[in-house]
């Protein structure tokens, strides 16, 4: 049995990975050392039939050069931080990583093995000892998406992102419920008087909105109510870093040559825990639209077609139905006035399964 040690285990990102370790039954498969940042020598956590021990000190190389197999979902410091003292201290284990700072290495994998099982198990043969989970609007549109980039059918994509609180770490969702809550309090008396008149409310909304009033420190603006339109830092030539990754991880996702353009604009909007994306698709080649679903369909056992058809759409399709669950459906699928060529598909997936913990969880898997 191989040693594995978790680092972040605790955070959201973490937690959702334990949880699906336990449903999984990985844990039958490994010997877990659990570690802490600030907690070691405090008694380790129970999962799986695993119980007793301590933690182990995470910043500890002696202690990480004792494992096999790392995961980590303790975030991007910690790996820039730890990650190079540890190869260069000559330790040669599977690094399995949540965060980005390493995805685009040449020595690292993106994994998301319903996609690129091939690209993972080549990796392997070459002696690839690093496998990073990818960002999050990449790993889910290519789960929704998959069958299209499989067949070759993607000459490029355009993408609108509406992508969840979740997405920026359990602050932010609290932030944005905390939000919610004292929208709500400030109207509730007029809300519940169905005589009152919508706009005096609405004014009061916007005015509490704009007051300065509301917790902001993690979006640094209100979301609730509203939406942000730019996630992660600003590149000069005016991309957001979550638009730049999408086709710098797609295409290192799929390993494709030539390059496939994926550009677009990534929005925050007020779901908790779901990202839900709208593409226009230029296929290279006029393909009916039940062709197109029967590829989607047959792609992997978690993406399922939504009928584009109004009542299944607004029942099936939207992050309140998905959320907690692995399925990567994807709908609204219609050629556009644009030509034959030009389709668009809607997709939504949990953030925190498909889009971080899972992909982690299979690479483990595969691994032990
Ligand atoms: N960067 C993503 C977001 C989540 O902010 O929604 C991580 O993949």
């Amino acid at each position: 049995m191989k040693n594995v040690g978790f680092i972040g285990w605790r955070g959201m990102v973490g937690s959702v990975l334990m949880q699906r370790m336990v449903e999984e039954r990985d844990f039958d498969a490994i010997r877990p050392v659990f570690f802490s940042t600030s907690q070691s020598g405090q008694a380790a956590p129970a999962f799986g039939a695993h119980t007793g021990g301590t933690l182990q000190d995470a910043y500890s190389l002696d202690a990480l050069r004792a494992l096999d197999i790392i995961v980590t979902c303790q975030g991007g410091d910690y790996t820039s931080e730890i990650y190079p003292k540890l190869r260069a201290s000559g330790w040669q284990g599977y690094w399995i990583d949540a965060a980005s700072s390493l995805r685009m290495e040449d020595d690292a994998i993106i994994i998301l093995d319903p996609v690129n099982q091939h690209v993972i198990e080549q990796g392997l043969n070459n002696g690839i000892k690093t496998f990073v989970g990818g960002n999050c609007t990449v790993s889910l549109m290519l789960m929704s998406l998959g069958g299209l980039f499989a067949e070759g059918l993607v000459e490029w994509v355009s993408v609108a992102t509406y992508q969840a609180a979740s997405g920026g770490g359990a602050r932010h969702m609290r932030e944005l419920l905390s939000q919610m809550g004292m929208l709500h309090n400030l109207v509730a008396a007029e809300l519940a008087d169905p005589a009152s008149a919508i706009l005096d409310i609405e004014r009061k909304v916007t005015r509490l909105g704009r007051s300065g009033d509301l917790p902001v420190d993690n979006f640094g603006v209100p979301l609730a109510g509203s939406l942000i339109p730019w996630i992660d830092k600003q590149l000069p030539n005016g991309q957001s870093r979550e638009e730049w990754k999408g086709q710098a991880e797609t295409n290192k996702i799929l390993n494709a040559s030539p390059v496939i353009p994926v550009d677009g604009l990534c929005v925050r909007v007020g779901a908790l825990r779901c990202h839900s994306q709208a593409f226009t698709i230029k296929l290279n080649k006029d393909i009916s639209v039940s062709s197109i679903e029967s590829l989607l369909a047959s792609h992997n056992e978690w993406v399922s077609v939504v009928p584009n058809d109004r009542e299944i759409t607004m029942r099936d399709l939207t992050p309140a139905a998905v959320t907690g669950t692995l399925s990567t459906p994807v709908g609204r699928l219609r050629k556009l006035n644009m030509g034959p060529q030009y389709l668009s598909a809607f997709t939504v997936g949990d953030q925190l399964l498909w889009g971080a913990a899972e992909p982690l969880r299979r690479m483990l898997r595969q691994l032990a």
